[in-house]
């Protein structure tokens, strides 16, 4: 790696979750690891840990867990590039952050459209980031012909060049990626896993509560930077435990009874009722 290597405060492409505001603190706490030890990116994203360890510390090991291939986004970047330049070109007419109307909308279609039947690839996740309302995503040319577009494109190219410099790249699952990591000496894992998913049905990668307690494995004896939120309430939850050492099921033995309720055409929930009787009593 360079001495110039440039260091980025952000991922270099969109990715939503980023720990882009917890730098500062990740770096104070790297500050108290050693300069030469390995450190598995778990939970790897967009690979912006990653990156900001391996700038912190040219000498140790670190291995990105790119799950979700961010690598392809990246390797297509200058197709990326040229598209939004010619949507750029497009929308020059148009206010800013403001809806974009015919024709245009209809020329950003067609050129996203040639896109796919040319190169084949479309990053939809940037491609949203520019022409869609704020966070608001799609992963396909037929979600995004349905889509109110708005005129929010980026002024530059976007410049990934050797974000991902001496960093090892891997791509498993979290807990094959903790087995051959586990016992080296040594070693710092990076835990920031997906958000506890409340919402039903709209999450390809849906994370229910015991795979989010599942993670809690890979913190037991190692050393960890774990994220969370307030919403997951896992925090509140281990401290409840720790007080009470004796843990039991208290369902266990019981009976479970569903109802669905529909709240809209995708968005439902279920109601769960448990029972346990015992008859004996009077
Ligand atoms: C909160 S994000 C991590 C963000 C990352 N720290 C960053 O700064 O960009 C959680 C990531 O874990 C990935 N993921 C989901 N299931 C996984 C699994 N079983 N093993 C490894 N990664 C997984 C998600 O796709 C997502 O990219």
């Amino acid at each position: 790696m360079t001495q110039k290597s440039r260091k980025f405060t952000q991922a270099p492409l969109p990715f939503m979750g980023q720990k882009r505001r917890f730098l500062n603190q990740v770096k104070e706490v790297l500050s108290s690891c050693p300069s030469d030890a390995t450190y598995v990116d778990l939970f790897g994203g967009s690979g912006l840990l990653s990156h900001t360890v391996k700038q912190h510390y040219p000498s140790a090991k670190v291995v990105y867990n790119d799950y979700d291939n961010y690598r392809l986004r990246l390797d297509n970047v200058s197709y990326t590039n040229r598209l939004i330049s010619d949507i750029r070109t497009i929308v020059a007419v148009c206010p800013k952050d403001k809806r974009i109307t015919e024709p245009e909308r209809g020329l950003i279609i067609k050129r996203v459209l040639q896109e796919e039947q040319t190169t084949g690839y479309v990053d939809y996740i940037t491609l949203s980031s520019n022409v869609l309302f704020s966070m608001k995503y799609v992963q396909s040319y037929a979600e995004l012909e349905k889509e109110t577009l708005y005129n929010c494109i980026r002024k530059s190219d976007y410049n990934t060049e050797n974000y991902l410099d001496g960093v090892v790249v891997e791509s498993l699952d979290y807990k094959e990626l903790f087995s051959k990591y586990q016992d080296y000496t040594n070693v710092v894992f990076l835990v920031d896993p997906p958000y506890l998913s409340t919402e039903v049905g709209t999450y390809k990668n849906y994370w229910k509560l015991k795979d989010y307690l599942d993670v809690l494995d890979v913190l037991n004896g190692t050393n960890y930077i774990y994220f969370t939120s307030n919403k997951s309430h896992i925090i509140e939850l281990c401290e409840w435990m720790a007080n009470k050492p004796a843990l039991y099921n208290p369902f266990a033995g019981s009976t479970t009874s569903a109802v669905n309720n529909q709240m809209n055409y995708n968005s439902s929930y279920t109601d769960i009722m448990l029972h346990k009787v015992n008859y004996e009593f009077k």
